[in-house]
């Protein structure tokens, strides 16, 4: 059962509400979805995602409604989820909710409260490593545009530039705030040269 099942049977005979029962008795927590054709890839790896980190069941009705192109899909998120629990994986969610907590929040601190929250998530995550990740196109070209327009080349501000860019891509609207001269436009500005770059490195290339 901890693999997954599906239960095979006519319309309206009870399939899910045996489901749901088996929960209940168990005591486990069962997130019933109605699947349509509207659903794809990544809504389905949203709802995954979710039940893997609170380890309850999910019931997917209706899952035969989901469009062919996208099931291939999900079949390699199944595959994988079901690897995990095979080899009692833990590891694999941890990096992932390590890297959300602190790439979607240490933008947000002042820099006096950086180390105190990498020293907080340090305690959450005893002994785990997990260095930044380098989109390999887009860190080059902002690291191209800081040099071509004569600035010297600061990892930090360059991390600066993603962190800009990672809280553009989840957050409606964003302020940059320091100190007069820090370094702000020029964050800001080469984010939208990079950005420009990027994209037509993109055009001219199809490995994006
Ligand atoms: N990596 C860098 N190399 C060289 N000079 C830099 C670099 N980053 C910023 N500067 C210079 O530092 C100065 C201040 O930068 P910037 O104007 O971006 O600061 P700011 O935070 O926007 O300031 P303000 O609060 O006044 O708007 C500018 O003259 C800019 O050219
Ligand atoms: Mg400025």
């Amino acid at each position: 059962m901890n693999l997954g099942g599906a239960p095979a049977g006519p319309a309206g005979t009870g399939k899910t509400e045996t489901t749901k029962d088996l929960a209940k008795a168990l005591g486990l927590l069962c997130v019933v979805t109605n699947c349509g054709e509207g659903m794809d890839y990544k809504a389905f790896g949203k709802i995954l995602s979710g039940l893997c980190q609170c380890g309850a069941w999910g019931c997917m009705d209706e899952f035969n409604r989901i469009d062919i192109s996208v099931l291939s899909v999900i079949s390699t998120q199944l595959q994988t989820i079901r690897h995990a629990l095979v080899l009692k994986l833990t590891n694999f969610t941890d990096v992932v909710l390590m890297r959300a907590l602190r790439d979607m929040n240490l933008p947000k601190f002042v820099f006096e409260d950086v180390p105190l929250f990498l020293g907080l998530i340090s305690d959450l995550f005893p002994g785990l490593d997990c260095p930044r990740v380098r989109y390999p196109d887009f860190n080059d070209a902002v690291e191209q545009t800081f040099t071509d327009n004569g600035y010297i080349l600061l990892p930090v501000q360059a991390d600066k530039v993603v962190q800009l860019y990672e809280t553009m891509l989840t957050r409606h609207c964003t302020m940059i705030v320091g100190p007069t001269g820090g370094g702000k436009s020029v964050v800001m500005n080469t984010l939208a040269q990079a950005q420009t770059r990027w994209e037509r490195h993109c055009s001219d290339n199809d490995d994006c």
